[in-house]
């Protein structure tokens, strides 16, 4: 061998060797607090969709199934444990189908409609205005009502929030209080349209921009219960809903929305199973929903040259796995199961909504119950908690949590083919309790990886908390076995001055550090 080669492939293998033993490290600036994550970056949301609501959550008052105004116990008493912090109803793309008028009033003289964005099936109306605030009442969240603006029009958006907001004696308050409600509901946000790109009425930006000034001139509050308003922006790679909304709407805008879904294949036509996919579905999955960084962070750069006051907040309001429905079921329904996958990808991209914090004030996942990535799937009188769920629940001490700044050094890569993705994702916070968390996901299926905790300027002594994960990939809970993937406790103690952590393959942990 010519010295030349030899000394190059000397040197290219100890740089080898090196990557193979160097040993990932994450450091958190404790003494460096970024921006709070709202809590509404935990949001949910609850569309008029397959069983999403009716069956999935509201079952009638009258149901031998047990209930608090119609709203099923087990799942109501589940998500509380979610400190669900908002809930966006009625749609998507239902919204601009919705008229609130028609679900007002005795239940029995509600005009049954035909749902006909999803699944052709009766819409009883049941479920209203009232009955929403009912929801959103039992579990201590908030309201997002999404306005129609598509069918709907200026006035009808107007009254439906003078219905729910005011306080004087007008028709409107007084009709309310006819239907049972004395004090005004409490709205926290209302969006002007859903997807106007799209479902919503297929507007380019510059025309929906106009329809969106037009209609928040007349969209009256009072000043103690006047919601933010969302304007209805663009989805995956697009920046022009972004950055003529931004640079075109003066007033009258709190944020603009976002909808960006995770599709295993990246294709609408064929999306991938749910479960018992292969390895390549896994990381392009992973690949896919990690993309969604990049996203944000082209947004917020238009935001930023456009609103350098920060006003306008970057809301994602849809987003979590999108695949094919479950065989036997429903198309317009879009019922899917939902694996450790699905913690996985909700674990990657809360890490990632952490670190724009400062615009990305609200997110919702698609959907609550039933319906895409769902916390609970339910059967009839029989409830599951998904992996999904389980991730919503070790990453509550996040919410209105304080960033703090984590650097990863020596990442490795998890490859498979020609596709690599970092193999440690990490976020921390300092909670409300004023403790310091750190979240880390390991994605890679097939290795377990070890990882040195630091806290700069300080010692990071032990850690606990918990972990998720299972052996198979698409690991998930059924209703013979609703426990097969849950949390399980996680410590690891600091030796020689040194913390170690071992991530299991495919796994989220959530630690307190201290
Ligand atoms: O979440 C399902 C649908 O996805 C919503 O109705 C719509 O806004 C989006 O296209």
């Amino acid at each position: 061998m010519h010295f030349m080669n030899k000394t190059i492939f000397a040197v290219a293998a100890s740089l080898l060797a090196c990557a193979a033993w160097a040993e990932t490290v994450v450091t958190i600036d404790a003494a460096k607090p970024g921006a709070v994550i709202n809590k509404n970056v935990y949001g949910q949301f609850a569309e008029h969709l397959g069983t999403g609501i009716y069956e999935g959550m509201w079952v009638g008052p009258d149901s031998p199934i047990p209930n608090t105004k119609g709203w099923r116990n087990d799942v109501v008493d589940a998500l509380k444990e979610l400190h669900v912090p908002l809930v966006r109803w009625p749609g998507g793309c239902f919204a601009d189908e919705y008229h609130w008028r028609e679900g007002i009033g005795p239940r029995k003289d509600r005009p049954v409609k035909v749902n006909t964005m999803w699944g052709g099936v009766e819409e009883p109306n049941s479920v209203g205005t009232h009955e929403f605030f009912d929801l959103v009442e039992l579990l201590g969240a908030d309201a997002y009502v999404n306005g129609n603006l598509g069918t709907g029009s200026n006035q009808e958006m107007a009254e439906w929030l003078e219905y729910m907001t005011s306080n004087t004696k007008s028709g409107l308050a007084e009709l309310r209080r006819k239907n049972g409600r004395d004090k005004p509901f409490k709205v926290a946000y209302f969006a002007v349209g859903n997807e106007a790109w799209g479902c919503g009425g297929n507007m380019t930006p510059a025309h929906y921009t106009n329809l969106y000034k037009t209609a928040t001139t007349f969209l009256k509050a009072p000043h103690d219960n006047r919601p933010k308003f969302i304007a209805s922006g663009g989805n995956d790679h697009d920046l022009t809903w972004t950055s003529t909304l931004s640079k075109e709407v003066k007033g009258n805008i709190d944020g603009i929305s976002f909808h960006y879904y995770t599709i295993p294949t990246g294709k609408w036509e064929v999306k991938g199973a749910a479960t018992g996919f292969g390895e390549g579905e896994w990381i392009s999955t992973v690949k896919n929903t990690l993309a969604i960084d990049k996203m944000i962070a082209n947004n917020v750069k238009v935001l930023d040259q456009n609103d350098p006051q920060k006003k306008i907040g970057f809301m994602v309001d849809e987003w979590g796995t999108w695949y094919d429905v479950e065989k036997g079921t429903n198309s317009g329904f879009l019922y899917q199961q939902n694996s450790l996958r699905d913690a996985v990808v909700a674990a990657l991209n809360f890490n990632i909504f952490h670190n724009y914090a400062e615009r990305v004030r609200m997110t919702n996942i698609a959907q609550m119950v039933n319906v895409l990535q769902a916390m609970i799937l339910t059967d009839k009188d029989k409830m599951l908690k998904t992996p999904t769920y389980h991730a919503y629940h070790m990453y509550v001490p996040f919410q209105d949590a304080t960033t703090l700044p984590v650097a990863i050094k020596d990442n490795a890569s998890y490859k498979l083919g020609n596709t690599a993705v970092p193999q440690v994702s990490a976020s921390a916070a300092r909670g409300k309790d004023g403790k310091v968390y750190l979240a880390l996901v390991n994605t890679n299926p097939n290795k377990e990886t070890e990882v040195t905790v630091n806290v700069a300027g300080g010692k990071a002594g032990a850690v606990q908390g918990s972990v998720l994960t299972a052996d198979a990939m698409d690991a998930h809970n059924t209703f013979a076995q609703p426990e097969a993937v849950k949390p399980v406790p996680f410590t690891a103690q600091a030796k020689g001055g040194k913390l170690s952590v071992k991530l299991p393959a495919k796994s989220v942990v959530v630690v307190n550090v201290e």
